[in-house]
């Protein structure tokens, strides 16, 4: 049931960045369906080398140095997710993004 409701939230989520791509390019605002969807693939892709962080124990430096080469390079994430993850990481500091 759980991988269920996920498959349907990435769908959503999915349809949505689709459908407003073209409109809004900046940095993200996130809904709490985003926010749950980062979370999950971040408490899933992200622990697999490392314990799975909590966010607010890195500094706002820390993770605008290390973010994008653990996207990438270390758990490979494709875009969508990828983006759902930093988008997470940000919201949770509370800052913009960078
Ligand atoms: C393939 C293994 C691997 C995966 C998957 C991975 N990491 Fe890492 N991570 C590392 C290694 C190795 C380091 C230490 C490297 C360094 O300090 O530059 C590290 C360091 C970090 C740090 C810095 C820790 C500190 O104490 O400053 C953060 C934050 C981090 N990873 C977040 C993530 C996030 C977010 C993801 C998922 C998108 C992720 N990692 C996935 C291997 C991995």
């Amino acid at each position: 049931m759980r991988i269920n409701l996920f498959i349907v939230c990435l769908l959503m989520t999915a349809l949505y960045a689709c459908g407003v791509k073209s409109a809004q390019k900046s940095a993200p605002t996130l809904s709490n369906a985003d926010h749950a969807v980062g979370k999950t693939i971040y408490q899933e892709k992200c622990g697999k080398c490392h314990p799975v962080f909590d966010v607010k124990s890195k500094s706002v430096d820390r993770w605008s140095q290390v973010l994008q080469p653990m996207i990438k390079d270390k758990a490979k994430l494709n875009e969508a997710d990828g983006k759902l993850v930093e988008a997470f990481v940000w919201n949770e500091l509370g800052v913009k993004g960078k």
